[in-house]
Protein backbone atom coordinates (compact mmCIF):
# COMPACT_ATOMS: atom_id res chain seq x y z
CA UNK A 1 0.00 0.00 0.00
CA UNK A 2 1.07 3.39 -0.29
CA UNK A 3 2.70 5.09 2.28
CA UNK A 4 0.19 8.06 3.19
CA UNK A 5 2.60 9.57 6.08
CA UNK A 6 4.17 12.81 4.92
CA UNK A 7 2.40 13.77 1.69
CA UNK A 8 3.59 17.36 1.33
CA UNK A 9 1.25 19.78 -0.19
CA UNK A 10 2.46 20.62 -3.71
CA UNK A 11 4.21 24.39 -3.98
CA UNK A 12 5.93 24.85 -7.23
CA UNK A 13 3.10 25.67 -10.19
CA UNK A 14 5.14 27.44 -12.44
CA UNK A 15 2.64 30.14 -12.30
CA UNK A 16 4.72 31.98 -14.64
CA UNK A 17 5.14 29.97 -17.37
CA UNK A 18 2.43 29.14 -19.43
CA UNK A 19 0.88 25.28 -20.09
CA UNK A 20 3.71 24.04 -23.00
CA UNK A 21 0.97 23.88 -26.03
CA UNK A 22 3.30 22.89 -28.81
CA UNK A 23 2.36 22.09 -32.44
CA UNK A 24 3.96 18.74 -34.07
CA UNK A 25 6.38 19.12 -36.19
CA UNK A 26 4.67 17.09 -39.20
CA UNK A 27 2.88 18.85 -42.00
CA UNK A 28 -0.97 18.21 -41.41
CA UNK A 29 -0.59 15.98 -38.40
CA UNK A 30 -0.76 18.34 -35.97
CA UNK A 31 -4.97 16.69 -35.08
CA UNK A 32 -3.60 13.34 -34.81
CA UNK A 33 -3.94 11.00 -31.58
CA UNK A 34 -0.40 10.99 -29.24
CA UNK A 35 -0.09 7.22 -30.05
CA UNK A 36 -0.10 8.18 -34.01
CA UNK A 37 2.34 11.17 -33.66
CA UNK A 38 4.79 9.40 -31.77
CA UNK A 39 4.68 6.99 -34.41
CA UNK A 40 5.62 9.63 -36.95
CA UNK A 41 8.29 11.22 -35.04
CA UNK A 42 10.51 7.95 -34.45
CA UNK A 43 9.68 7.96 -38.70
CA UNK A 44 10.62 11.43 -39.13
CA UNK A 45 13.60 13.09 -37.16
CA UNK A 46 12.03 15.87 -34.85
CA UNK A 47 15.09 18.06 -35.82
CA UNK A 48 15.23 17.70 -39.10
CA UNK A 49 11.51 17.03 -39.84
CA UNK A 50 12.58 14.53 -42.45
CA UNK A 51 13.57 11.10 -43.15
CA UNK A 52 15.87 8.61 -44.96
CA UNK A 53 13.35 5.24 -45.47
CA UNK A 54 15.48 2.33 -46.91
CA UNK A 55 13.09 0.52 -48.94
CA UNK A 56 13.72 -3.51 -49.58
CA UNK A 57 10.00 -4.60 -50.33
CA UNK A 58 10.98 -4.44 -53.73
CA UNK A 59 10.88 -8.85 -53.62
CA UNK A 60 6.93 -8.83 -52.67
CA UNK A 61 6.19 -8.49 -56.41
CA UNK A 62 9.67 -8.55 -58.24
CA UNK A 63 11.58 -11.79 -56.68
CA UNK A 64 15.12 -11.29 -55.77
CA UNK A 65 16.02 -7.69 -57.06
CA UNK A 66 19.57 -7.10 -58.12
CA UNK A 67 21.25 -5.92 -54.92
CA UNK A 68 18.91 -8.02 -52.61
CA UNK A 69 19.81 -11.03 -53.48
CA UNK A 70 20.42 -11.73 -49.59
CA UNK A 71 18.16 -9.19 -47.59
CA UNK A 72 20.35 -11.15 -45.06
CA UNK A 73 23.82 -10.13 -45.55
CA UNK A 74 22.77 -6.50 -47.87
CA UNK A 75 20.21 -5.25 -45.54
CA UNK A 76 22.26 -5.71 -41.59
CA UNK A 77 25.27 -2.91 -42.62
CA UNK A 78 22.89 -0.41 -43.82
CA UNK A 79 20.72 -0.32 -40.85
CA UNK A 80 22.95 2.06 -38.42
CA UNK A 81 22.35 4.51 -41.15
CA UNK A 82 18.79 4.56 -41.99
CA UNK A 83 16.27 6.05 -39.92
CA UNK A 84 13.46 3.71 -40.69
CA UNK A 85 13.19 0.34 -42.85
CA UNK A 86 10.36 -0.66 -45.13
CA UNK A 87 9.83 -4.28 -46.15
CA UNK A 88 7.43 -7.48 -46.06
CA UNK A 89 6.77 -9.14 -42.68
CA UNK A 90 8.82 -12.25 -44.72
CA UNK A 91 11.67 -9.95 -44.82
CA UNK A 92 11.70 -8.54 -41.29
CA UNK A 93 10.59 -11.87 -40.15
CA UNK A 94 13.32 -14.16 -41.90
CA UNK A 95 16.48 -11.43 -42.33
CA UNK A 96 16.24 -8.53 -39.80
CA UNK A 97 17.15 -8.80 -36.09
CA UNK A 98 14.57 -7.37 -34.20
CA UNK A 99 17.71 -5.54 -32.09
CA UNK A 100 18.14 -3.42 -34.84
CA UNK A 101 15.16 -1.17 -33.29
CA UNK A 102 14.39 0.79 -36.20
CA UNK A 103 10.89 1.90 -36.72
CA UNK A 104 9.29 -0.18 -39.18
CA UNK A 105 7.18 0.64 -42.21
CA UNK A 106 5.52 -2.56 -43.30
CA UNK A 107 4.95 -3.15 -46.62
CA UNK A 108 0.93 -4.71 -46.21
CA UNK A 109 -0.23 -5.04 -49.68
CA UNK A 110 0.73 -7.98 -52.01
CA UNK A 111 -1.21 -9.88 -54.98
CA UNK A 112 0.50 -9.26 -58.03
CA UNK A 113 3.49 -10.23 -59.77
CA UNK A 114 6.03 -8.53 -62.45
CA UNK A 115 4.48 -10.72 -65.08
CA UNK A 116 0.83 -9.92 -63.99
CA UNK A 117 -1.05 -6.88 -63.71
CA UNK A 118 0.56 -4.39 -61.40
CA UNK A 119 -2.49 -2.63 -59.98
CA UNK A 120 -4.25 -5.78 -59.01
CA UNK A 121 -3.09 -5.57 -54.99
CA UNK A 122 -4.75 -6.50 -52.18
CA UNK A 123 -4.09 -6.19 -48.38
CA UNK A 124 -1.81 -8.78 -47.66
CA UNK A 125 -1.39 -8.05 -43.84
CA UNK A 126 -3.79 -8.19 -41.09
CA UNK A 127 -3.60 -5.25 -38.47
CA UNK A 128 -2.68 -7.71 -35.90
CA UNK A 129 0.49 -8.79 -37.35
CA UNK A 130 1.64 -5.51 -37.68
CA UNK A 131 0.64 -4.75 -34.05
CA UNK A 132 2.50 -8.07 -33.21
CA UNK A 133 5.70 -6.92 -35.46
CA UNK A 134 5.38 -3.04 -33.57
CA UNK A 135 4.58 -1.55 -36.96
CA UNK A 136 5.58 2.21 -37.07
CA UNK A 137 3.37 2.60 -40.22
CA UNK A 138 1.76 0.44 -42.58
CA UNK A 139 1.68 1.02 -46.24
CA UNK A 140 0.15 -0.23 -49.88
CA UNK A 141 -0.37 1.74 -53.33
CA UNK A 142 -2.54 3.64 -54.56
CA UNK A 143 -2.63 2.97 -58.32
CA UNK A 144 -4.19 6.07 -59.74
CA UNK A 145 -5.62 5.59 -63.45
CA UNK A 146 -4.34 2.38 -63.71
CA UNK A 147 -6.73 -0.86 -64.18
CA UNK A 148 -7.57 -1.64 -60.47
CA UNK A 149 -7.41 1.70 -59.75
CA UNK A 150 -10.25 1.72 -57.58
CA UNK A 151 -9.44 -1.27 -55.87
CA UNK A 152 -6.04 -0.27 -54.69
CA UNK A 153 -7.61 2.86 -52.94
CA UNK A 154 -10.00 0.39 -51.22
CA UNK A 155 -6.68 -1.37 -50.25
CA UNK A 156 -5.33 1.66 -48.88
CA UNK A 157 -8.58 3.05 -47.11
CA UNK A 158 -8.53 -0.57 -45.54
CA UNK A 159 -5.45 0.27 -43.82
CA UNK A 160 -5.79 4.13 -43.16
CA UNK A 161 -9.30 2.55 -41.11
CA UNK A 162 -7.33 -0.39 -39.63
CA UNK A 163 -4.39 1.23 -38.34
CA UNK A 164 -6.14 4.22 -37.01
CA UNK A 165 -7.78 2.15 -34.27
CA UNK A 166 -4.68 1.19 -33.10
CA UNK A 167 -2.86 4.51 -33.66
CA UNK A 168 -0.63 3.05 -36.43
CA UNK A 169 0.14 5.75 -39.47
CA UNK A 170 -0.28 4.24 -42.94
CA UNK A 171 1.63 5.32 -45.85
CA UNK A 172 0.05 5.57 -49.31
CA UNK A 173 2.46 4.96 -52.05
CA UNK A 174 1.82 6.38 -55.70
CA UNK A 175 2.29 3.59 -58.21
CA UNK A 176 2.74 4.33 -61.41
CA UNK A 177 1.26 1.86 -64.24
CA UNK A 178 3.77 1.21 -67.22
CA UNK A 179 1.28 3.94 -69.85
CA UNK A 180 0.87 6.71 -67.35
CA UNK A 181 3.06 10.28 -67.71
CA UNK A 182 5.23 11.19 -64.89
CA UNK A 183 4.61 14.61 -64.74
CA UNK A 184 2.72 17.84 -62.40
CA UNK A 185 -0.07 16.94 -63.00
CA UNK A 186 -0.24 12.93 -62.57
CA UNK A 187 1.64 13.20 -59.12
CA UNK A 188 -0.22 15.97 -57.89
CA UNK A 189 -3.75 14.44 -58.39
CA UNK A 190 -2.71 10.39 -57.35
CA UNK A 191 -0.91 12.45 -53.88
CA UNK A 192 -3.95 14.88 -53.29
CA UNK A 193 -5.94 11.71 -53.59
CA UNK A 194 -3.78 9.57 -51.09
CA UNK A 195 -3.83 12.40 -48.46
CA UNK A 196 -8.00 13.01 -49.23
CA UNK A 197 -8.35 9.73 -48.42
CA UNK A 198 -6.43 9.66 -45.07
CA UNK A 199 -2.84 8.78 -45.31
CA UNK A 200 -1.14 10.11 -42.72
CA UNK A 201 2.38 10.17 -45.36
CA UNK A 202 2.75 9.68 -49.01
CA UNK A 203 5.67 8.54 -51.49
CA UNK A 204 5.89 9.79 -54.53
CA UNK A 205 8.40 9.90 -57.52
CA UNK A 206 10.67 13.17 -57.91
CA UNK A 207 9.98 15.11 -61.20
CA UNK A 208 11.83 17.36 -62.79
CA UNK A 209 9.17 19.88 -63.54
CA UNK A 210 6.74 21.25 -61.23
CA UNK A 211 7.89 18.65 -57.95
CA UNK A 212 7.15 21.95 -55.78
CA UNK A 213 3.49 22.37 -56.65
CA UNK A 214 3.15 18.87 -56.13
CA UNK A 215 4.24 18.95 -52.52
CA UNK A 216 2.45 22.30 -52.12
CA UNK A 217 -0.76 20.75 -53.12
CA UNK A 218 -0.31 17.50 -50.25
CA UNK A 219 -1.50 18.54 -47.01
CA UNK A 220 0.55 15.79 -45.62
CA UNK A 221 4.38 15.15 -45.57
CA UNK A 222 5.62 13.38 -49.17
CA UNK A 223 8.61 11.46 -49.13
CA UNK A 224 10.28 10.55 -52.92
CA UNK A 225 11.10 6.83 -53.95
CA UNK A 226 14.39 6.32 -55.71
CA UNK A 227 13.32 4.97 -58.62
CA UNK A 228 15.86 3.15 -61.10
CA UNK A 229 19.74 3.26 -60.46
CA UNK A 230 21.25 6.38 -61.37
CA UNK A 231 24.58 7.45 -61.19
CA UNK A 232 25.29 8.11 -57.36
CA UNK A 233 26.18 11.93 -58.24
CA UNK A 234 22.45 12.29 -59.94
CA UNK A 235 20.92 10.32 -57.08
CA UNK A 236 22.00 12.37 -54.67
CA UNK A 237 21.05 15.51 -56.94
CA UNK A 238 17.48 14.25 -57.17
CA UNK A 239 17.39 13.89 -53.48
CA UNK A 240 18.84 17.41 -52.87
CA UNK A 241 15.94 19.02 -55.42
CA UNK A 242 13.50 17.03 -53.93
CA UNK A 243 13.95 17.94 -50.12
CA UNK A 244 15.01 21.94 -51.62
CA UNK A 245 11.43 21.83 -53.31
CA UNK A 246 9.71 20.69 -49.97
CA UNK A 247 9.67 16.98 -49.40
CA UNK A 248 9.93 15.25 -46.15
CA UNK A 249 12.89 13.00 -47.11
CA UNK A 250 13.44 10.22 -48.93
CA UNK A 251 12.00 6.45 -49.41
CA UNK A 252 15.19 4.98 -51.25
CA UNK A 253 16.12 1.48 -52.48
CA UNK A 254 17.79 0.62 -55.57
CA UNK A 255 19.97 3.67 -55.52
CA UNK A 256 21.21 2.50 -52.22
CA UNK A 257 21.65 -1.03 -52.38
CA UNK A 258 22.87 -1.25 -55.71
CA UNK A 259 25.30 1.42 -55.46
CA UNK A 260 28.87 0.13 -55.95
CA UNK A 261 29.53 1.34 -51.76
CA UNK A 262 25.72 1.21 -50.46
CA UNK A 263 26.76 2.00 -47.15
CA UNK A 264 28.77 4.82 -48.11
CA UNK A 265 25.64 6.18 -50.49
CA UNK A 266 23.09 6.12 -47.45
CA UNK A 267 25.53 8.10 -45.56
CA UNK A 268 25.71 10.57 -48.20
CA UNK A 269 21.74 10.32 -48.74
CA UNK A 270 21.55 11.19 -45.35
CA UNK A 271 23.66 14.16 -45.25
CA UNK A 272 21.58 15.55 -47.91
CA UNK A 273 18.27 15.12 -46.54
CA UNK A 274 18.97 16.03 -42.71
CA UNK A 275 21.83 18.67 -43.13
CA UNK A 276 21.35 19.90 -46.33
CA UNK A 277 24.26 19.28 -47.68
CA UNK A 278 24.40 20.19 -51.57
CA UNK A 279 25.61 17.47 -54.40
CA UNK A 280 29.24 18.46 -54.47
CA UNK A 281 29.80 17.62 -51.21
CA UNK A 282 27.46 15.06 -50.68
CA UNK A 283 29.27 12.87 -53.60
CA UNK A 284 32.41 13.78 -52.16
CA UNK A 285 31.15 12.53 -48.99
CA UNK A 286 29.99 9.39 -50.97
CA UNK A 287 33.72 8.84 -52.56
CA UNK A 288 35.88 9.74 -49.35
CA UNK A 289 33.76 7.11 -47.42
CA UNK A 290 34.08 4.93 -50.39
CA UNK A 291 37.92 4.82 -50.40
CA UNK A 292 37.85 4.97 -46.11
CA UNK A 293 36.31 1.33 -46.95
CA UNK A 294 39.01 0.27 -49.43
CA UNK A 295 36.55 0.50 -52.21
C1 LIG B 1 7.87 -0.73 -54.53
C2 LIG B 1 8.17 0.34 -53.59
C3 LIG B 1 9.60 0.59 -53.34
O1 LIG B 1 9.79 0.52 -51.97
C4 LIG B 1 9.96 1.94 -53.86
O2 LIG B 1 9.81 1.98 -55.23
C5 LIG B 1 11.34 2.45 -53.38
O3 LIG B 1 12.31 1.82 -53.99
P1 LIG B 1 13.19 2.46 -55.14
O4 LIG B 1 13.95 3.61 -54.53
O5 LIG B 1 14.06 1.34 -55.56
O6 LIG B 1 12.27 2.98 -56.22
O7 LIG B 1 7.32 0.99 -53.02
O8 LIG B 1 6.58 -0.73 -54.89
Amino acid sequence: MADLDDIKEGKDFGLDNPARNEPFFLKGSNALDWGMQNRLARIFNPESGRTVMLAFDHGYFQGPTTGIERMDLAIPPLIPHADVLMCTRGALRSCISPTANKPIVLRSSAGQSILSELSNELVAVDIEDAIRLNAAAITAQVYIGAEYEHKSIANVVKLIDTGSRYGIPTLAVTGVGADMVRDARYFGLATRIAAEIGAHYVKSYFIEEGFEKVVAGCPVPIVIAGGKKLPEGEALDMAYRAVDQGASGVDMGRNIFQSDCPVAMIQAVGAVVHRNVGTDKALQMYHDLKSDMGM
